[in-house]
């Protein structure tokens, strides 16, 4: 029997959640939802990460232990996964003893490996990613990478792991499971860091003392990252004497062994954990999905930045599962996605009240106003039917390969596909011509209802609360679907239908806009943009004058920053029939590792420059984003080939 096992990481308690963070959990209980509806077993977990440094201070910060910041936290994270549905079988805290107790045996098995030795570790240090970096990482004026902020020389003896004696190991590993790290492109990223060699990693900590205390050690606690990453097995029963589920899903040939990360924290679980798992002699896990950011004025959205968007006022005014819908319809899985106020009142008015909300209402009224509740007879073929097994396909595929953004598009071709049955099919006048009774109406009405019903069905992992809802106006149990309702003809037929209230309320937006000034917590200075004036009418100019400008779709293959520039990114793109290096403005927002691999469009046919010294032959085509201009690339779908045209 297949297991499917899916994890988020696990959160830091020294910050409430915001939208990055739920994005994360939603997406995994996207997935698991997805896995139980398609009849597999399933277990979900997620959790929070509890010790070192940050926390410790954040803890003094408020005048209370690391333990109880910890509790109001997680307090928070449970009330808010409750208010979102997520489904998580089990929630792990790395303070448990269950925890610690499978991280000492890891942290056993390493040792026997011969893989742990002591020495003194020095280096640039930045405490709020816990980390070491290399000179050649860091930023301009020692700065750390992830964060922009100041690292601090360190140095102290430490436990180290011989990281470096599993570069080979992990080349290999990556080399013959290309689906270890996904989306493609960034398992690109992490194949060029590996190849740039992997210096052995420093894996206890002195100066720490909020930690696990590491074995054979006395004064150091285990570092955080070896600490948190084991969550992930020590939460199945890994080095205690009940490990049956650890045996079930992840030490068995057939677990699907899945983790959902952002970004941010790739490294730690591509290179890292399959490194300790491999020292080890442990399984690693199947697949490591990893999302972009959620940007807000191109930046990150995070605490250090000051521009977080909690969910609470949004949750308050339109439910968690609008919510829910606009993370998983508004980002591409793997790329970066901007989180604006306006977006999301458009998604919520045309796709949930318009799209959704309507189409639901429209076929139930004509149910009931005929029938007073479901139809008598439902067909087994026509355009509706042709309609749902398309989209079930389409959906299914999409959902495998977690692109959900085009799961739902799947699901809005079926509505669309209902709703132009509807009105080719006019049953108003059915009724009126042949009266209630008629058999053809019930077909017509039936045919509509079981599509709305399929889509609710496909829609249910993604809004959990309004699946039911359209379940109960069919006169369905409001329950979670199971795996046999994805096929055609559950529709309950000849039920009374209870009368239902509009799923989505309409919302006018801009009145919306101006009373809830912003949903930030710092509202956009300024406030929302006014509209650019239109140009003159001789400023425009003629087709031929635009063709001359050859713009081409490409391939970023390869991304350093020019020295000295805080501006300046050196890109080599490749364009299909040739390859060629371009200098771009966009250093100040992008990292060079989140560029390689990503899809881009530029203009081929500048003359060349020198920027700082620096030759560039073409430009990078980005959007000019806010009053500062912060670049924001356009982004091009990873199926369309470097050197297309872009007309
Ligand atoms: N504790 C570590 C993970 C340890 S896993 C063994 C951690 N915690 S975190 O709270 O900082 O982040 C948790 C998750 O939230 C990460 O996957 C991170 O990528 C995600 N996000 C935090 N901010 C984000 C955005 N602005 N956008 C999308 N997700 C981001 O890292």
């Amino acid at each position: 029997m297949k297991t499917f096992y899916a994890t988020t990481p696990i959160y830091y308690v020294n910050d409430l959640p915001h939208i990055g963070h739920i994005y994360t959990t939603v997406v995994t209980d996207v997935a698991t939802r997805f896995r139980r509806l398609a009849g597999e077993k399933t277990r979900f977990l997620t959790g929070t990460d509890e010790h070192g440094q940050n926390i410790e201070k954040a803890a003094a910060a408020q005048g209370i232990t690391p333990i109880q910041l910890a509790d109001r936290v997680v307090e928070r994270y449970r009330e808010l996964y409750r208010t979102f549905e997520i489904k998580n079988d089990d929630f792990i805290r790395t303070t448990e003893a269950r925890h610690r107790l499978g991280v000492e045996a890891l942290i056993a098995r390493i040792e026997a490996s011969g893989d742990l030795y002591t020495a003194r570790h020095e280096g640039w240090y930045c405490a709020s990613c816990e980390a070491f970096y290399t000179e050649k990482e860091l930023e301009a004026e020692k700065r750390c990478p992830v964060h922009g902020t100041p690292t601090a020389w360190e140095s102290e003896e430490n436990v180290f792991f011989r990281l470096s004696k599993y570069a080979a190991p992990l080349l290999e590993h990556y080399e013959r499971h290309p689906e270890f790290v996904r989306p493609e492109s960034r398992l690109a990223e992490m194949v060029s860091f590996v190849e740039g060699g992997l210096m052995d990693l420093s894996v206890s900590r002195s100066k720490v003392k909020w930690g696990i205390p590491f074995p054979g050690h006395p004064g150091h606690v285990v570092y955080v990252w070896l600490d948190a990453l084991a969550n992930y097995i020590t939460a199945l029963g890994f080095g205690s004497s009940d490990a049956d589920r650890y045996r079930e899903f992840w030490d068995h040939p057939d677990a699907e062994r899945v983790h959902f990360i952002g970004k941010d924290i790739l490294r730690f679980h591509t290179v890292y954990w399959p490194a300790f798992l491999m020292s080890a002699g442990l399984p690693l896990p199947t697949t490591v999905w990893t999302h972009g950011w959620w940007l807000r004025d191109a930046k990150k959205v995070s605490k250090s930045v000051g521009n977080v968007v909690r969910p609470d006022q949004l949750v308050a005014d339109f439910g968690a599962d609008s919510l829910r819908y606009f993370l998983l319809r508004e980002m591409a899985f793997g790329q970066d996605a901007n989180f604006s106020d306006e977006a999301f009142l458009t998604r919520y008015n045309a796709d949930l009240a318009n799209d959704l909300g309507n189409t639901v209402s429209r076929v139930a009224a004509l149910c009931r106003q005929s029938f007073g509740g479901t139809p008598s007879e439902l067909p087994r073929e026509g355009e509706v039917f042709a309609a749902a097994a398309a989209a079930e396909a389409d959906w299914r595929a999409a959902m495998g390969e977690c692109q959900f953004n085009r799961a739902l598009e799947a699901v809005w071709k079926l509505l669309t596909a209902v709703n132009g049955h509807v009105v080719s099919q006019e049953p108003w006048k059915i009724r009126k011509e042949e009266g209630a009774d008629s058999a053809r109406l019930h077909r017509v009405l039936a045919a509509a209802a079981e599509g709305v019903r399929l889509c609710a069905v496909m829609l249910s992992p993604f809004l959990p609360a309004i699946g039911r809802r359209i379940f109960e106006t069919f006169a369905l149990p409001a329950a979670d679907p199971a795996p046999a309702d994805l096929a055609w003809g559950r529709l309950p037929l000849s039920k009374r239908m209870p009368e239902a209230p509009a799923l989505f309320p309409r919302v006018d937006a801009s009145v919306y806009l101006k009373e809830n000034a912003a949903m930030t917590e710092t509202p956009n200075p300024g406030g929302p943009a006014a509209p650019a004036p239109a140009p003159p009418a001789d400023d425009r100019i003629a087709i031929e004058d635009f063709q001359k400008v050859r713009l081409r779709t490409a391939k970023i293959v390869a991304a350093e920053r020019v020295p000295k520039s805080s501006k300046l990114m050196k890109l080599q793109v490749d364009l299909g029939d040739e390859q060629r290096q371009i200098v771009a403005g966009i250093a100040g927002v992008y990292e060079p590792e989140t560029l390689v691999g990503r899809n881009v469009v530029v203009v081929a046919n500048l003359k060349p420059a020198k920027l700082m010294g620096v030759e560039s032959n073409g430009m990078v085509l980005a959007a000019s984003v806010g009053e500062a201009g912060a670049p924001v690339l356009l982004d091009v779908p990873a199926d369309v080939p470097p050197g297309s045209k872009v007309k």
